[in-house]
């Protein structure tokens, strides 16, 4: 079958690697119709996460349909169209109970073979998805295929942000970094009644994009961004920071932004041997920090049924769409934000 691979930092490609088979009773395995190339996946691309071995199928957003169900999964039967999240989980354990799903004791990530061990990913024909029952979730009928992929990751990992973030109505927002998840945390801050949510990035399609979706754009290294937190709080500076890039000159920048009592929820991925901020600095603002691999699976019914509604129109999102054997230069594309590239579709030829 076609899959996308990891060869090595900025070098992947599409090329012929084996099916994959039912290793447990409780696994499926799916069709791939789409999959997305994260931001996640670019941490990756430039080496900057390392550790995964060459050959592994990349990607964790993916929708398709069931081919083959082990003898123990019971929700699906083959046909099925489902929706992943970007990590599977096994639906019994502690975390699981308490969904956080993200950190089940059996969670395995897709798109990451370290060491001969993990899970291949879904930049692929077919992807093997253990704990079938317990990780994929029906696609609604009512919602097209590319936006139930989002529910898989960024648009639950956004609305995620947003409610770890504690926004409440009236809040003073600030995004930073407006990729996809960034868009998305502030369709969730919106959502948890924000008044403002001024959005942050340094790419113009970017800030456009966030303005569609009800965001005051500011310029990263062209508007003063602390002077525009500061006149829109009453110089207090911003109830609720969404760090959204994985870099510690975010976290740098979201320190300067939040007011004291105030919280940085931070979903972005950071790679980073110390913390950008001392604990003084989190000390002498009373801050709350949050970061971490978001439950998606906790989050999916929820976010589903908000797509459902029909408003939320994320279809600009996807700027690119190609095929399996572009993936090479969609991977190119998206990294270096080419042709106003927000967000790589990859289809199944
Ligand atoms: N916690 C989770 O479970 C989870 C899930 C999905 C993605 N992520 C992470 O979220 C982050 C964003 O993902 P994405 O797909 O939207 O990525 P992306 O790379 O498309 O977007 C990041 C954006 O940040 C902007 N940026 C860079 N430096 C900045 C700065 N100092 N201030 C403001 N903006 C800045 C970039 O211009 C870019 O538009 C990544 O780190 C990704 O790994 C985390
Ligand atoms: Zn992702
Ligand atoms: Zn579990």
């Amino acid at each position: 079958m076609q899959a996308v691979t990891f060869d090595a930092p900025f070098r992947v490609r599409c090329t012929d690697v084996a099916e994959p088979k039912l290793l447990l009773a409780t696994d499926a395995i799916v069709r791939v119709e789409l999959a997305a190339i994260c931001g996640s996946d670019l941490h990756v691309y430039r080496g900057v996460e390392r550790g995964l071995d060459r050959g592994t199928v990349l990607g964790h957003e993916f929708v398709g349909s069931i081919v083959e169900v082990g003898a123990a999964v019971q929700r699906f039967r083959p046909g099925a169209k489902v929706v992943s999240p970007f990590s599977v989980n096994c639906g019994a354990c502690w975390f699981c109970a308490r969904g956080l799903t993200s950190r089940c004791t059996d969670s395995q990530l897709f798109g990451w073979v370290q060491d001969g061990r993990g899970l291949h990913g879904g930049q692929a024909e077919y992807v093997r998805v253990p704990y079938a029952d317990a990780s994929l979730v029906a696609a609604p009928a009512t919602v097209p295929l590319e936006q139930a992929l989002l529910a898989g990751d960024v648009l639950s990992t956004g609305f995620h942000a947003a409610d770890q973030g504690g926004v409440r109505t009236g809040d003073v927002v600030v995004v930073l970094g407006l990729g996809p998840v960034g868009i998305c945390a502030l369709l969730g801050a919106r959502d948890l009644g924000a008044a403002q949510v001024l959005c942050v990035d340094r790419v113009a399609e970017r800030l456009e994009l966030a303005s569609q979706h009800g965001g005051i754009p500011i310029e990263l290294g062209r508007d003063d961004i602390a002077a525009r937190v500061l006149a829109a709080t009453g110089g207090r500076g911003a109830d609720v920071v969404l760090e959204v890039v994985g870099h510690p000159d975010a976290t740098r920048l979201a320190w300067q932004l939040v007011r004291c009592g105030g919280t940085i929820s931070a979903p972005g991925v950071h790679n980073e041997p110390a913390f950008a901020i001392t604990p003084g600095m989190i000390y002498d603002k009373n801050l709350t920090y949050r970061s971490g691999r978001a439950p998606v699976r906790a989050w999916m019914d929820r976010t589903l049924q908000r797509l459902a509604r029909g408003d939320l129109d994320l279809k600009a999102l996807f700027s690119h769409r190609m095929s399996f054997a572009e993936a090479e230069r969609g991977y190119e594309i998206f990294e270096q934000k080419l042709q106003r590239c927000t967000k790589v579709l990859l289809q199944t030829s």
